[in-house]
């Protein structure tokens, strides 16, 4: 019997930015944009309580869109949870709320100029990205995080970068290597390169994890964002059902044995790290 333990769940599908290398950025999901409901939520939050160990707020998508996100992380306590957040519409409020409800936050923030910044924020503003890290230190959020998604466009501030997170006294504070569709536009730096995956065997997604879509569909991972395999729905099934049902061992054995679904085939980009 499979247990999932670590929980992906999309409390937002949509988002204030437009980054040219991010399926919502550039409208490649085709599902409706929307927040969940908080009853959805609610089903959801009680099915997975018993299971999780860590619960991610959100898949694609800007989860402080949500209104009630902090509502969400109370609600699931003990469980620990974390966002990631372009860091957009972080006020010195939203901030307090953040470090007192106790959610890790990553931002992402990967320029030092606007100009820089924006090539990949399209319709960010750099200057908001750092004071968010600003003031989330400032509140003390429990486990703060910086990640500069680096390219070849923005690889020459990533210096630059580095020394005003030290110099603000962020400690974790790196570089992360990116993934590039096809035909964004976007070129990997060298030193930061994913590779075509050639060990599918190797994937973990569905021995540990989790996948939830905005309307408590179950899908293999967030690299199906249109949902492409879903797997059942939490509106109506239970976490295990689902996760030990036949369609899910038959995925979990074919991947085990490096045959991989269609999906998986096209998107996944997962964990094809390398670097060179
Ligand atoms: C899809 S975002 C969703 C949360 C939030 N909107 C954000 O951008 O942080 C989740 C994570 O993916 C990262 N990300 C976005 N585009 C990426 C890319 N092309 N390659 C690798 N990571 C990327 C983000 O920086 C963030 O750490
Ligand atoms: S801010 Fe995050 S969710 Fe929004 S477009 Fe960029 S990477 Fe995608
Ligand atoms: S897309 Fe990649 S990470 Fe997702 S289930 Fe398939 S092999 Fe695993």
């Amino acid at each position: 019997m499979y247990k999932p333990r670590l929980f992906v769940v999309e409390t937002v599908l949509g988002c204030n930015l437009q980054c040219p290398g991010c399926p919502i950025g550039v409208n490649l999901v085709t599902r409706k944009k929307k927040l969940m409901d908080w009853d959805t939520f609610i089903i959801i939050a009680d099915k997975i309580k018993p299971y999780a160990e860590y619960v991610y707020l959100h898949e694609w998508g800007e989860p402080l869109l949500h209104p009630r996100i902090i509502d969400m992380v109370e609600y699931l306590k003990p469980i620990r949870c974390g966002i990631a957040t372009n860091g957009q519409l972080v006020t010195d409020d939203v901030a307090k709320k953040l470090a007192a409800c106790g959610v890790d936050v990553m931002v992402s923030l990967d320029g030092y100029t606007q100009e820089v910044y924006e090539k990949y924020r399209a319709k960010g503003d750099v200057k908001k990205a750092y004071k968010a890290v600003e003031l989330l230190l400032k509140h003390d959020v429990k486990d703060l995080a910086v990640r500069y998604v680096t390219f070849k466009h923005n690889q020459h501030e990533l210096d630059s970068f580095m020394k005003k997170m030290n110099e603000m006294g962020i400690k974790n504070a790196s570089p992360k290597v990116p993934f590039v569709m096809e035909g964004c536009g976007l070129e990997y730096a060298p030193g930061y390169v994913r590779e075509t995956p050639d060990k599918f065997s190797q994937c973990v997604a569905l021995t540990r994890t989790m996948t939830v879509g905005v309307d408590g569909t179950v899908h293999i991972c967030c690299n199906d964002y249109n949902m492409l395999g879903q797997l059942g729905s939490l509106m109506t099934h239970d976490v295990l059902d689902i996760y030990n049902s036949e369609v899910v061992n038959n995925l979990r054995r074919d991947l085990k044995n490096n045959l991989p679904p269609e999906v998986c085939k096209q998107y996944c980009w997962s964990w094809r790290t390398s670097r060179k």
